[in-house]
């Protein structure tokens, strides 16, 4: 069986003033009527009655959930409205990066089941094919129990600097469907960004891995000693509170700060990638939320209590206030009761700017 890890911790900084510290963009109903965390539940249980549930319960054991401690009961309260038992709730003291997320998952699972294998799922990504999702898994997991690291592959459509790369090599022997992994190169300059779309032989790098959790572990002792050493520590000297397990606050404190992607992904021989059409978005930034939304006849998205005239190609959202735009193109409006964002569609990753000068500023 596969154990969906979902990784919970992250703040969404560039969806303020939605998105906040308390309340991060994964425990909000982004892209469907149910918030992130749900979504990302969802698709790897399948609803109960649903066709596809028989299927999926065969295949995903329940998931782990690894999320910061003071979003405890934002997170177990939306599992239970999912009706989504997890396997267990990790709470973090603080953020360790994902790298330390992973070591904490293949621990805890490797424990009860060393030859298990991880699907290590990102709670804030958009997929809007979960049926090609799920043929994209099975694939993997055939890559995996061949002790691969898999990687989901998608095929790039502009130079984002802010993604990993992955350059395919041979197709694997023991998966159809699964390549070896020529290159991984995490987050390049935009020049080498620019290279790689124009040659055609890289795909994105999901974010998702497939990970054999005993694989997993060798691979951290070699590459990332001292993350794997934090988080045992962390576990061993941690305990447990009915679903959630607290790990210790000054282990954990010790493990670098690093991601998964530069601690292993850059470094192992044995990555594999699925490449694969599944719909996918990182919903990083409202210019996403554009981008995957549903545009009226002037191609605009708009969300809540909001009038248009003559407006373009405009994201805009707004609680608990009327909110009109007029004539305006290409513009991001978010209206939330205590504050207002009018950014370019263009520069809404700059949002991200505001939010540290706000916490400079206390
Ligand atoms: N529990 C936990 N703890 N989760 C974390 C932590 C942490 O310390 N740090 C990040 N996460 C979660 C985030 O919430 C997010 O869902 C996911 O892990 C990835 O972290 P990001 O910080 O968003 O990574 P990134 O976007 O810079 O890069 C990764 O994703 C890209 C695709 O979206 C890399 O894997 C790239 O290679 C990839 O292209
Ligand atoms: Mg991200």
């Amino acid at each position: 069986k596969i154990v969906p890890v979902l990784l919970s911790g992250g703040t969404g900084s560039r969806l303020w003033p939605l998105s906040r510290e308390l309340y991060p963009k994964q425990f909000l109903p982004l892209c469907s009527d149910r918030t992130m965390l749900q979504d990302t539940a969802l698709r790897v249980s399948a609803q109960p009655g649903s066709p596809a549930a028989a299927a999926a319960e065969a295949v995903f054991a329940a998931p782990l959930v690894i999320c910061n401690q003071e979003h405890r009961f934002l997170a177990a309260e939306q599992l239970r409205q999912s009706r989504c038992t997890p396997r267990g709730i990790i709470l973090e003291p603080a953020g360790r990066n994902t790298a330390a997320a992973c070591a904490l998952a293949a621990l805890a699972v490797a424990a009860d089941d060393p030859d298990a294998l991880l699907l290590i799922l990102p709670a804030d990504h958009e997929i809007r094919d979960a049926e090609a999702f799920r043929r994209a898994v099975a694939i993997a997991a055939r890559a995996a129990q061949a002790g691969r690291l898999v990687t989901f592959g998608i095929t790039p459509t502009r130079p984002e600097t802010g993604y990993g790369y992955i350059r395919r090599g041979h197709s694997m022997d023991e998966a159809d469907g699964a390549y070896n992994v020529a290159a991984f190169v995490e987050k390049p300059s935009l020049e080498v960004a620019e290279r790689y779309l124009a040659e055609g032989t890289y795909a994105w790098n999901s974010g998702m891995f497939l990970f054999p959790a005993s694989r997993l572990l060798a691979e951290l002792e070699r590459h990332a000693p001292a993350v794997l050493a934090a988080c045992r520590e962390a576990l061993e000297q941690g305990s447990k509170d009915l679903d959630f397990f607290r790990l210790d606050a000054a282990a954990f404190a010790k493990a670098p700060s690093i991601s998964i992607d530069y601690a292993v992904m850059e470094r192992t021989d044995r990555a594999a990638v699925v490449p694969c059409e599944i719909g996918w978005t990182d919903v990083g930034a409202w210019s996403a939320l554009w981008d995957v939304g549903n545009k009226d006849g002037e191609g605009n998205v708009i969300v809540g209590d909001v009038l248009l005239e003559g407006a373009r190609d405009c994201y805009v959202r707004s609680e608990n206030h009327l909110t009109a735009v007029v004539g305006v193109e290409n513009a991001v409006v978010v209206v939330v009761d205590d504050a207002v964002l009018v950014a370019d569609r263009s520069q809404a990753q700059d949002v991200k700017r505001i939010v540290d000068r706000l916490k400079a500023e206390g």
